[in-house]
């Protein structure tokens, strides 16, 4: 396959306009030679040898559209990532929701880790209520990604060595069991998580959630795209709750009705309706 006509800028154009409307990820010129190079692998799998041919392939499989979805997705994460936003959880989000939904009958957090790769947000999340939440509470996480791999690997719970940076150590011994190469999450930790296949162009189909965190997904997004999710999000939560984003991404300028709140630990969103 010759570089040279490989990729053209028609088919560029054909291709990042696919994604986007199936997606919301938003490739631009100077990001052109990521997709060539996960296009060239998913061709390579495939056995095939034109980026057009393989066009027409996705546009009439649903099914290797999600695997070439899948393919260009960005799925970087870790333990504890940013910890400042696991440190407002525990000393000013969790507080509040207690206080808040103290007369409710149901005394349960609603948690959603949307884009979730390959689960070691939602299992910090996990790990860290098990930890705070006082009795009788109890909370719930649906953690989603479009990525079919992510969440074979997110529901497996196995992790290598060099995946498990980041975790305290009275957590590793409380959470997990050393196995050969890596670590395994405990069963009871994983039967608080509920992995979901779902793609963030389309309606939550949840409601009442009180946490949302979405963190390093929208960055990929433009702004229509982002402003979209956000809104899904607001609709998904429950009249009193809050919203974690990467620390790259803001809603500065985009037309939602969240409010951003600044903690001395950490700076996030709010629906207080
Ligand atoms: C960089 S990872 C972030 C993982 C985790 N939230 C964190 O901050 O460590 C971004 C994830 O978003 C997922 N993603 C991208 N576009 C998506 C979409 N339209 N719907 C659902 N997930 C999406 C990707 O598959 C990827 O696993």
């Amino acid at each position: 396959m010759s570089d040279a006509v490989f990729f053209t800028d028609a088919d560029f154009e054909q291709y990042r306009t696919l994604i986007y409307n199936e997606s919301g990820i938003h490739f631009t010129p100077t990001n052109r030679s990521i997709l060539e190079s996960r296009l060239k692998e998913r061709l390579r799998e495939k056995s095939l040898d034109s980026v057009k041919k393989y066009f027409t392939t996705i546009s009439q499989d649903k099914e290797e559209l999600k695997n070439f979805l899948d393919s260009i997705t960005t799925n970087l994460t870790r333990f504890f990532r940013n910890q400042a936003h696991f440190d407002a959880m525990e000393k000013f989000v969790v507080p509040e929701l207690i206080k808040i939904k103290k007369g409710s009958i149901n005394q349960t957090i609603r948690i959603w880790s949307a884009g979730c790769s390959t689960g070691e947000e939602p299992y910090t999340i996990a790990m860290l209520m098990s930890e705070i939440l006082p009795h009788p509470w109890k909370f719930e996480i649906v953690a989603s990604d479009i990525s079919l791999k992510c969440l074979m690997t997110a529901k497996e719970g196995f992790y290598a060595e060099s995946r498990i940076v980041g975790i305290p150590d009275n957590y590793l011994a409380k959470y997990f069991d050393k196995v050969e190469g890596g670590f395994k999450v405990h069963d009871d930790i994983k039967a608080k998580i509920r992995f979901d296949y779902h793609n963030l162009k389309n309606a939550a189909g949840q409601r009442d959630l009180d946490i949302v965190f979405c963190r390093n997904v929208i960055i990929y997004f433009d702004e229509a795209a982002q402003t979209g999710v956000i809104n899904r999000f607001w609709d998904a939560m429950s009249s009193k709750s809050f919203l974690f984003i990467g620390h790259s991404e803001s809603l500065f300028g985009m037309d939602t009705k969240f409010e951003f709140v600044k903690t001395e630990w950490a700076t996030f969103y709010r629906k207080f309706v």
